[in-house]
Formats: C-alpha cells, structure tokens, sequence
C-alpha cells in the first residue's frame, strides 16, 4: 500500500484524532483539554470536508455499481448523517468556552460519535470500498493535495455553522444550556 493510499490515509487521520481524545480524556487543566479539543475539531473539520468532497462521492457512485443503489445509499446516507451530527456539535462548541457549563459534556459525546463512525467506517465502509474499482492512489493524492489547501486556507464555514449561528444560540451560551 503506498503513502497515498486514500483508505490508509483516512485510516491515519482517524488514529490520530483518537489519540487526541485519549489525551482529553486524561487531561487535568481546563486549558489543556481546551487545546486538545481545538487540535482535535480542527483535524475533524478537515478530515470530514475531504471525505465529502472526495473520497465519499467517489465510494458512492461506485457502490451504486457494485451492490446496487438501495444498499449503497443506506450505507452512505448514514455516513453523512453522522458526519451531520458531528458537524452539529463542533458548530456549537465553535460558540463557546472550555469554562461554560456542558462544555466538557458536548466534546465528550463528540468523540463518543465519532468514535461510533469511525468504527462503522472501518468495519463495513473501507472493507466494501476496497473491493470496487477505484484508483485509491490516485484519490489519496487528490486528497492529500486538498488537505494541505484547507490546513492553509482554513475550512468553509459549513451548513450547521450558520444553522447554530442564525438559532441565535450562538450568542447566548446561557440560552444554550437552559435547551438541554
Ligand atoms: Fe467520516
């Protein structure tokens, strides 16, 4: 497998965003599991934007082929309603501190989520994707090439961004605790 491999590559990034989250999970100042979720949103944003972008549609239009389009849509359909989900949370912990309350609790169910995808991804997604015909090298260089354009450029703000920015939640985190 080369270092392009997009399937290796995803599977890196996910390697190192648990590893962020075992680092949270052990950290003991509020400011060091500040830094780590930032580190951890960041990679996310990034990883999310270049599944979307490339690796996803690309998997899908293959599926479609392969085992058919009702099986293939289910399979991916719940993978973006997953990356949906952790978009959600990473919009609404955008909005706030380390130090407001729920704080700790929403970055918590975050990694639980994306752990929860990460091993969907794993264990039925890569398997399957690996079997269609796809240049997985080809992709991962096109992958690496954007992933390098968004570390540089920063991500574009995303749909759930400005969802949670229009609530107007965004601008009461009092407001935002009081929903839960
Ligand atoms: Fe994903």
């Amino acid at each position: 497998m080369s270092t392009t491999d997009a399937i290796a590559m995803l599977k890196a990034d996910h390697r190192a965003v648990k590893e962020l989250f075992e680092q949270f999970e052990k950290a003991e100042t509020k400011r060091e599991k500040a830094k780590l979720a930032t580190q951890a949103m960041t990679e996310l944003k990034i990883h999310t934007q270049i599944e979307e972008e490339l690796f996803y549609p690309a998997v899908r239009k293959a599926l479609n082929k392969a085992i058919g389009k009702a099986e293939a849509t289910s399979l991916m359909d719940e993978a973006d309603e997953e990356h949906h989900v952790a978009k959600l949370l990473i919009a609404e912990l955008g909005t706030m501190k380390a130090s407001d309350d729920h704080w700790e609790a929403k970055f918590t169910v975050l990694s639980e989520n994306v752990l929860h995808h990460v091993k969907e991804e794993e264990g039925e997604m890569f398997p399957q994707a690996r079997k269609l015909d796809i240049d997985y090298d080809a992709l991962g260089a096109e992958m690496a090439a954007r992933k390098e354009e968004l570390k540089a450029e920063g991500v574009p703000t995303f749909a759930e961004q400005t969802l949670i920015a229009e609530s107007g939640i965004a601008d009461s985190p009092a407001e935002m605790t009081r929903m839960h």
